[in-house]
């Protein structure tokens, strides 16, 4: 890999090849870098640039973390602005950190108590990154197809969830 932006640069053909790409690159980039600032901006574009170059309309790919008990605050991401803080158990993203399940949401408009960041938005997944115990933040897709999300992209998000949390140090916000 000459620059670090060829990373973006997906040569992937079927989704699964992108996903495996993206946890490679992941990897790479993270082998000699354990801040979390930098991992988690560096693995939103990743998700970003791995969607975008299948043509799935993917209007968000970023982080919430716990900076305070019970409340996300927005992390590393790509796309439009959006809301600062979540409360545990507040839409997709809280419920995700409380419950310690991936919420994959097929329809945003059918999901009770979901957050609107942007108006465009009509699918999405979170999963949680939870460490010894710890609730450390989210991850959060969102899409602008219904139904942008399936069960491959949880297997995988869910293993990127993984190798972020053996590769980052975290501060202890929470
Ligand atoms: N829709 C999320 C809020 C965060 S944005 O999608 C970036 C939710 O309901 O938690």
């Amino acid at each position: 890999m000459g620059f670090h932006a060829e990373y973006s640069n997906y040569t992937s053909q079927t989704k699964e090849e992108m996903l495996q790409q993206l946890l490679m690159s992941y990897e790479a980039l993270s082998s000699d870098c354990t801040n979390w600032v930098a991992n988690l901006s560096n693995c939103a574009s990743l998700l970003w640039h791995g969607y975008h170059s299948l043509n799935v309309p993917v209007n968000w790919t970023g982080f919430y973390v716990t900076h305070k008990p019970d409340e996300l605050i927005l992390g590393p991401f790509q796309g439009k602005v959006a809301c600062q803080t979540i409360q545990f158990g507040k839409g997709v993203c809280g419920n995700a950190i409380s419950s310690g399940e991936t919420q994959l949401v097929e329809d945003v408009h059918n999901y009770p108590g979901h957050i609107a960041c942007d108006g465009e938005t009509n699918s999405e997944i979170v999963v949680p990154m939870i460490k010894d115990g710890v609730k450390i933040g989210v991850l959060d897709l969102d899409c602008l197809a219904p139904n942008g999300f399936d069960k491959m992209d949880k297997e995988y998000l869910e293993k990127l969830v993984a190798l972020i949390l053996t590769s980052c140090e975290f501060p202890t916000l929470h």
